[in-house]
């Protein structure tokens, strides 16, 4: 994926800086030349030579030092390359990038390149989410730098929450993306994501287990690959990726009235959303007191919005249309008679029974059900929605 390209990857000092080490041989095993910048901060985490060992080449880790210096300088480290990667990218560096400072080598070199960056930020969950860093990220995100978000889960610290430094295949995938073409330029996306809730009270609801990982990943990739993404999202616990249009809603009627309005004019619209197919027939607007014996609920159906938006369009036109569907039984079988009875152009099928795919998970198995039917294998999330943005790419070029 990355042969005959050079990626610089400059390391700063988080206790994920360990793991650039592994990133960097997966940016080697995808075929890049890599050569790597570290921090000084970086290398009380992880030393040069480690670096050194597994580049073959110096590490440069100082501007003002001769010998660095004449091995390899930060001008020409900052552009002879066809991308620079920065991960773990601590709260510090993303504010000195976003002021245009340079007091260290990582700093420096990132003022004096005129190549892509990828950007992966990693710390604690509460720095991640203080405003000034999400400042911060808006900012080098609306330089056309590429941001990887962090993923959710325990942290070095003990906090949870987004902050940890995604796998490096995500980030490899990102620099892919950054310098492959940007194959979704100029198009309008929808995607939502996420459960609905639907409430019987003001303290209860009807729901499902939904995190919205598959439809966040898919609205990043969507927006790396140059697109402007609306994504409409039920009650989730993820930050929507940098770059994109986000939504907020809690109901399906909420989600229906938000998808139908981001979808006019829309070049596609991708369902992920795990949609409550039933609400309470009437909602108390007071909490429900418990009474003896037994108590039923009357139900009725919610708007099936997939259905919605294809049956107001006519057939071939825009947008083109994607659903998700989670099977146990023949997840292709099911998805052909989803995709004929919704009248849309896609269908991803997903064995939620098999281990590995499905709610909650960080990977997916899945099927690419349209005219024709591609099988995938076991795949993180991320990379599912790298396929299922080529597949975009080639639909809406096509037609
Ligand atoms: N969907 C929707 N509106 C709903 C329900 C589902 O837009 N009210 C979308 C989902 O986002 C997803 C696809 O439709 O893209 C899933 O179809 P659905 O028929 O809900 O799948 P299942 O819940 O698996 O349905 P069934 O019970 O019929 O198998």
């Amino acid at each position: 994926m990355l042969t005959e390209r050079r990626v610089h990857l400059c390391v700063s000092g988080g206790i994920a800086a360990y793991k650039a080490v592994e990133l960097c041989r997966a940016l080697q095993k995808a075929g890049a030349d890599v050569r790597v910048a570290m921090t000084p901060n970086a290398r009380h985490f992880v030393g040069p030579l480690t670096f050194q060992a597994i580049t073959h080449a110096p590490v440069l880790t100082a501007t003002l030092d001769p010998s660095d210096e004449m091995a390899i300088g930060h001008i020409d480290f900052a552009q002879s390359c066809d991308a620079l990667v920065v991960a773990p990218a601590t709260a510090n560096l993303l504010a000195k990038a976003a002021l245009g400072l340079g007091d260290e080598v990582v700093s420096t070199v990132l003022l004096a390149t005129d190549r892509p960056v990828v950007i992966a930020p990693a710390m604690n969950t509460v720095m991640f989410e203080n405003p000034a860093v999400q400042a911060n990220l808006r900012t080098l995100a609306a330089r056309g730098w590429h941001i990887v978000s962090p993923d959710a889960g325990e942290l070095a610290c003990g906090a949870v929450g987004p902050g940890r430094l995604p796998d490096a295949e995500v980030i490899v995938r990102a620099v892919v993306d950054a310098l492959g073409p940007r194959r979704l330029a100029g198009r309008r996306i929808v995607v939502s994501a996420g459960p609905t809730r639907e409430h019987i009270d003001p303290v209860r609801f009807l729901s499902n287990p939904s995190t919205g990982r598959m439809g966040f990943a898919v609205a990043a990739a969507a927006a790396r690959a140059g697109a402007s993404v609306t994504l409409v999202h039920g009650p989730v616990s993820l930050t929507p990726p940098a770059g994109v249009r986000a939504v907020p809603v809690i109901s399906a009627i909420d989600m229906c009235a938000a998808v139908l309005a981001a979808a006019e004019g829309a070049d596609a619209v991708v369902m992920t959303a795990a949609v409550a197919d039933y609400r309470p027939e009437a909602a108390s607007e007071t909490k429900q007191k418990k009474t003896p014996g037994p108590r039923s609920l009357s139900l009725v159906r919610t708007p099936d919005i997939l259905a919605e938006l294809g049956a107001r369009r006519a057939d071939g036109a825009r947008p083109v249309l994607v659903g998700f569907a989670a099977e146990t039984g023949d997840p292709v079988a099911e998805a052909q008679a989803k995709r004929a009875r919704k009248r849309v152009d896609l269908v991803v099928a997903n064995d939620v029974s098999a281990v590995g795919s499905g709610f909650g998970t960080d990977t997916n198995r899945v099927w690419l059900v349209g005219e024709a039917v591609e099988a995938l294998p076991l795949l993180p999330k991320a990379e599912v929605a790298a396929r299922l943005v080529e597949w975009l790419a080639d639909h809406l070029e096509g037609s």
